[in-house]
């Protein structure tokens, strides 16, 4: 362990070729996806920005990084980030949503990432530790991780398994149901702070509502046939904001990420399902608690635990 102590700052766009080499340091071994859906070993300067994202997200890259750490800051996000002498070391990204119980005002910590050579030296304590205050101090009820990939260290930090979420594929169309949908502006998280997230929770209402935004992520040409559809949706007099996005690995199929009222009980999915089909999806997609999907979904492999700890 070094000496030297670290400082703990908020970060700046100018740090994301630093936070980059972070995330980049824990990547074991390169790839390059073919057109086949293979992937092959390959060098990290021989991939383009789109190849070096498929390999962990915009982090990969310092250009797209940086376009990352604008949105997120834009949108009211944070980052903290760990140095020592001068050099980023570790770094963490947190979102604060508001939305019913039970996670009422919660902080989400999306990411936390400890530079490959430094694991092991108290950087990812310190990082948490300051997450957790920073929770506090901004009075929230509660502070998740979802899709924890160290869920023994978070649990140290007096975080447990809250739920069980899992992605589900159903048929669009089926059935006539009485329902009017309208377009949702692009608009900033305002628009449905407060709100629960039934359908597509994979972060919290903040994260997932940004992250669903036109251009939340670099235009590369291999993405740019993709469908993105926003509307309102009216049921019985209850209104829901839908948001179907074409999945890039699999065309033609829409993940479907739904808020709704605090109080609304309304059952959307057939208007979903059916305005899918309107829409010429072929398939849908949509990631829900594990005890709450209907009856005709089939689970896919994708599925992840949330882990909660309770503040107030
Ligand atoms: C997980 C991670 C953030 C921990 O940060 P770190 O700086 O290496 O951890 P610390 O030095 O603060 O370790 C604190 C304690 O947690 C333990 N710990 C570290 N990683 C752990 C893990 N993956 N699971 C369980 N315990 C872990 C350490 O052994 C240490 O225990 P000790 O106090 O008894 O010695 C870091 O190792 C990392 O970046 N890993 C790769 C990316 C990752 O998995 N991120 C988390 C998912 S978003």
């Amino acid at each position: 362990m070094s000496a030297t102590p670290f400082i703990i700052r908020p970060a700046v766009v100018g740090d994301a070729p630093a936070i980059g080499a972070v995330h980049c340091s824990n990547v074991k071994q390169w790839r390059r996806w073919e057109a086949d859906g293979g992937a092959r070993p390959a060098r990290y300067a021989d991939l383009g920005p789109y190849q070096r994202w498929l390999n962990g997200g915009p982090w990969m890259d310092a250009d797209s990084c940086a376009h990352h750490l604008q949105r997120l800051f834009a949108a009211g996000g944070i980052a903290l980030v760990a140095e020592r002498r001068g050099r980023v070391l570790a770094e963490v990204e947190l979102h604060v949503a508001e939305e019913p119980p039970p996670y009422g005002r919660n902080m989400n910590l999306a990411v936390l990432y400890v530079h490959r050579n430094h694991h092991g030296h108290g950087l990812g304590t310190a990082l948490m530790r300051h997450a957790l205050a920073l929770a506090e101090a901004h009075q929230c009820h509660t502070f998740t991780v979802a899709h924890a990939e160290a869920p023994n260290f978070y649990a140290r930090h007096g975080l447990r398994k809250e739920s069980q979420w899992v992605r589900y594929r159903l048929p669009v169309g089926g059935g006539k149901i009485k329902y009017s949908a309208e377009p949702l502006p692009d608009a900033p998280y305002d628009l449905v702070r407060g709100w629960a997230m039934p359908i597509g929770r994979y972060q919290n209402a903040l994260h997932d509502w940004e992250r669903t935004r036109p251009g939340a992520v670099p235009d590369f040409v291999e993405w740019r046939g993709l469908r993105l559809e926003r509307h309102w949706i009216t049921v019985s007099r209850h209104r829901a904001a839908l948001i179907l996005e074409e999945s890039p690995s699999a065309p033609g199929v829409a993940n479907a990420f739904l808020f709704t009222p605090a109080h609304s009980t309304t059952d959307f999915l057939p208007a979903i399902r059916d305005l899918a089909a309107l829409f010429g999806f072929t398939g849908l997609r949509c990631f829900t608690r594990a005890d709450t999907h209907p009856p005709d979904a089939v689970a896919t492999d994708y599925t992840h635990k949330l882990f909660l700890k309770r503040l107030r």
